[in-house]
């Protein structure tokens, strides 16, 4: 497989990568696609998500929190943080190559490759804050088990949840399921907005701020 598979332009690249159908397969075209990230998605005037985040992350969160980035990428949403004074970032996904790009731009204390949806090698309570956009379609619902794991509580998770995959791709069920055994609150909900006004008009967003009980 080469690199030759990307389609020509950038709004079917966005759509071909973000609708792999399985994760192992979204990790092979996030690795194919990474280099091109950037130049694609990191315009600010298109892909609000981050900045919309960032700003909700400034609300609620310490800027001396050890922050998880799930999903971090290329490093979009840590750069938007770091700019803003945050100063204790992670970065975690499941593509190696996203995050070489993330590596490359020095905003990261540390910077780990792994499978969110899986228990990972972190230790619980270990993190005052995971922040994620960008992947309610993209990375396994699931992974909000292990958020819950790795927060202390008290801690939070600041979630740009795209706002039909938040029921789509299951995560309102494991949400339900954790507030009900008492282990997730949500503190607040934003308004909705177009998170890709020009690319993908169609989805929208709400940051969603989460407490760990
Ligand atoms: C649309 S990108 C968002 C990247 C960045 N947060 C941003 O907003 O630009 C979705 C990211 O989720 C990552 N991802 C998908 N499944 C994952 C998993 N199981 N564990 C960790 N990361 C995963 C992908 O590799 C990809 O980098």
């Amino acid at each position: 497989m080469t690199t030759n598979e990307l389609p020509d332009n950038q709004q079917d690249r966005v759509s071909w990568v973000i609708r792999a159908p399985d994760n192992e397969e979204l990790r092979r075209r996030y690795d194919l696609w990474a280099a091109q990230y950037d130049a694609d998605v990191g315009n600010i005037e298109d892909y609000l998500a981050p900045r919309e985040t960032v700003k909700v992350a400034v609300e609620h969160l310490d800027k001396s929190a050890r922050v998880m980035d799930a999903g971090a990428g290329t490093g979009l949403v840590g750069q938007a943080m770091k700019d803003e004074g945050f100063r204790h970032l992670v970065a975690v996904d499941y593509s190696a190559q996203m995050l070489e790009i993330a590596r490359g731009k020095g905003i990261y204390d540390e910077v780990h490759q792994c499978d969110l949806s899986k228990r990972t090698n972190f230790d619980g309570d270990s993190f005052d804050a995971v922040v994620t956009c960008g992947t309610t379609s993209q990375m396994p619902c699931a992974s909000l088990n292990e958020f819950v794991r790795i927060l202390r509580p008290g801690g939070k998770i600041i979630f740009a949840a795209a706002t039909e995959a938040w029921v789509e791709f299951g995560y309102a069920d494991i949400f339900a399921r954790l507030e009900e055994a008492g282990q997730l609150s949500l503190v607040s909900r934003g308004e909705a907005f177009q998170m890709m006004p020009t690319t993908e008009p169609q989805f929208y967003c709400e940051i969603l701020v989460i407490e760990k009980q």
